[in-house]
């Protein structure tokens, strides 16, 4: 783990707690968080309907707020979109952009994540980019050259810009799966996406944190985050118990 990139590890809720329950998820995760200490960054990404009332409970602690999506204009007739001054507002210093369950069941395209990456960062909100490749890629060995497109879509947006985004490496077979990655797959792909970095700019390649997301668990989540290039994790199932996301964030602290 390089010393200038702090571990990451980011809680993606979906589409799950987004009422009182989401409140107390967020109180446990804050009481855990008091004994994680200082060496490790801890966001979580609660649905719309709870984000106000997340951003209270986290106020005083540590843990910071991102969104799963917003719509990338600052305000206008748009019908049950939410924009990132709005999140800005509510108390969102990130956002995820990207996710593959948003560009498989919402169509969202490589331009139009660039388009949303450069709105984010126009708003002082920090991307969590998502990128990964589906099974039938893989099978086909086009692992590398499909992650490596969708970087491209956004790559110089993220190279001019002076804040320091997150990339997250999620292959969609693993993705609530329970089929992770194994720390040799997840490292081969994450040294893929810290070349093109640094192929574009060597300062960007050292300052952006490469998340791995895909069935992270706090049994997994140890090996996973000891290899070179993984940052942090992007978790979806098990960030949804307070118990197993601050494992998981112990196992980044050490
Ligand atoms: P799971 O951890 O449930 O596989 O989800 C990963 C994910 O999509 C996080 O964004």
């Amino acid at each position: 783990m390089n010393p200038s990139r702090r571990p990451l590890i980011a809680g993606n809720w979906k589409m799950y707690k987004g009422g009182r329950t989401g409140v107390e998820l967020a109180q446990d995760i804050v009481k855990s968080s008091h004994s994680l200490g200082s060496g490790v960054d801890l966001v979580i990404a609660p649905p719309f309907t709870v984000l106000a009332a997340v951003a209270s409970t986290v106020e005083d602690s540590s843990v910071q707020l991102a969104a799963q999506n917003f719509y990338p204009k600052n305000e206008g007739a748009f019908t049950g979109e939410i924009s990132p001054s709005m999140l800005k507002d509510c108390g969102c210093a990130w956002v995820i952009i990207g996710h593959s369950e948003r560009r498989q069941y919402f169509g969202e395209s490589n331009s139009f994540v660039a388009e949303k990456v450069t709105s984010a960062l126009a708003n002082d909100l920090v991307p969590i980019v998502c990128v990964g490749e589906t099974l039938a890629q893989r099978q086909a060995n086009e692992t590398l050259r499909v992650v490596e497109g969708q970087l491209n879509a956004f790559i110089d947006i993220i190279a001019r810009s002076p804040h320091a985004v997150a990339i997250a490496y999620e292959p969609v077979w693993a993705i609530g799966t329970g089929k992770v990655a194994g720390p040799g797959e997840a490292e081969e792909v994450h040294v893929a996406i810290r070349k093109q970095l640094a192929a574009k700019d060597e300062a960007l390649a050292t300052r952006t944190r490469l998340l791995y997301g895909g069935s992270v668990k706090p049994e997994n989540a140890a090996a996973l985050l000891a290899c070179a290039n993984v940052d942090g994790a992007l978790v979806g199932g098990a960030c949804l118990d307070a118990a197993s996301f601050s494992a998981i964030a112990r196992a980044a602290n050490r």
